[in-house]
């Protein structure tokens, strides 16, 4: 079985080729995996400017899909069926996958799957290291999602957790523009951190007062977690990068009130730059990876895994194997093109659903807001 995968939720149009290969351990096998991204044309305006990331789509999709055929040595008939990020996103972007993939699958008389973007990240996971010990609990970190899900089967994504208000790639994006290091920011930050002194710098580890303020409730929240554990699953960065605004103001780089006002990066050394990266970034990796391994040991997870943008972070890598080795629970991260978006781990995701027989009817729609099932 060869499937076609498409994403375009935000701002890499990309396509990919997925086969089965019918041993159980090692289900999948990518054939092809193509990504255009449109970073450069971004950078220029500090972030993704909707409108012109879904026109850049459409100039894109045709060139993206023929590539990732060539690569796998397939033609259209070749294709048992197609899979598309349904949602969440940007509309006007997924919009642009979505009636390709109709169109294509259409056109071929082939069974189309709508695809959860986080679903996606998930299997990622699955698609570089086959069946891993479950139930597990992942972590799913990105530009748009800080989050963790519980995978008791294959298949199966219970949400246990998230952030409350901004996500960790969201944070890295923002510090990095304060501190005038452009877009996207995760990258630049790992690499400066590398230079740095993470304890030069003292930020604020995100913390939850009001769970001490009330007594913890008794019922189960949605999901069927204890609220305990719910709490132990959720994340909060924006006091963070408050926290590096008032800071940057203390030094004289920034103005007082916050994101509106033009930084002078260049007032603080390549040094100090370091130092502050190399701070910020073990502040968050702190918080993910003691969030992620509270949450999995409350759930007597027998594995962790960890996927979405942030997951390329060197040292979240890093901290979360040897946390993983040190407590004898192995972390399961996927190769650095596998972390950031891309269509393979949505080919995967269309065959876990397609094994189930969930199919979509053609008149499914694009959907910005979307629940994971
Ligand atoms: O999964 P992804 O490609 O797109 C979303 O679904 O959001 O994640 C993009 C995010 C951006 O915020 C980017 O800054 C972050 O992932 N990112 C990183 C690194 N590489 C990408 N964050 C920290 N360290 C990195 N090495
Ligand atoms: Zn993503």
């Amino acid at each position: 079985m060869r499937i076609l995968g498409i994403e375009t939720s935000c701002d890499e149009t990309a396509a990919a080729v997925v086969g089965t290969t019918g041993d159980p351990a090692r289900p999948w096998r990518m054939l092809s995996n193509v990504i255009s991204s449109q970073t450069d044309i971004h950078r220029e305006w500090g972030g993704v400017v909707p409108e012109i990331a879904s026109r850049q789509h459409v100039r894109d999709i045709c060139g993206v899909v023929e590539r990732a055929m060539t690569d796998a040595g397939v033609v259209w008939r070749d294709l048992d069926a197609l899979a598309v990020t349904q949602g969440p996103g940007l509309v006007g972007s997924l919009l642009v996958g979505v009636s390709f993939a109709k169109a294509a699958a259409a056109a071929l008389g082939r069974p189309i799957v709508a695809v959860h973007h986080l679903a996606g990240h998930i299997e990622s996971i699955f698609l570089e290291h086959g069946a891993i010990p479950l139930p597990a609990v992942i972590l799913v970190v990105s530009g748009g999602h800080t989050s963790l899900y519980f995978v008791p089967e294959p298949g199966q994504y219970h949400l246990v957790g998230r952030t409350r208000d901004d996500a960790a790639g969201e944070a890295y994006d923002k510090v990095a523009r304060l501190l005038g290091l452009g877009y996207p920011g995760g990258p630049a930050i790992d690499r400066l951190a590398r230079e740095g002194d993470d304890m030069a710098v003292d930020l604020p580890r995100p913390r939850f007062t009001h769970a001490d303020r009330n007594p913890p409730p008794a019922e189960l929240v949605a999901g069927g977690f204890p609220a305990s554990v719910a709490r132990l699953a959720e994340f909060s960065f924006s006091g963070l990068k408050t926290a590096v605004v008032r800071h940057l103001a203390q030094r004289g780089v920034a103005g007082t009130t916050g994101l509106a006002v033009p930084i002078d990066a260049g007032r603080l050394s390549d040094q100090d730059t370091a130092d502050f990266c190399a701070s910020f970034q073990r502040v968050v990796v702190e918080t993910l990876v003691d969030r992620t391994f509270a949450t999995a040991r409350a759930l007597g997870a027998r594995s962790i895994g960890i996927a979405g943008g942030v997951s390329a972070n060197s040292r979240l890598r890093r901290d979360a194997q040897a946390r993983g080795e040190a407590e004898g629970l192995p972390v399961f991260v996927p190769s650095i093109a596998l972390s950031t978006d891309n269509a393979a781990m949505i080919a995967a995701a269309g065959l876990r659903k397609l094994e189930r027989g969930d199919v979509a009817a053609l008149h499914f729609n694009a959907q910005a807001a979307l629940a994971i099932g």
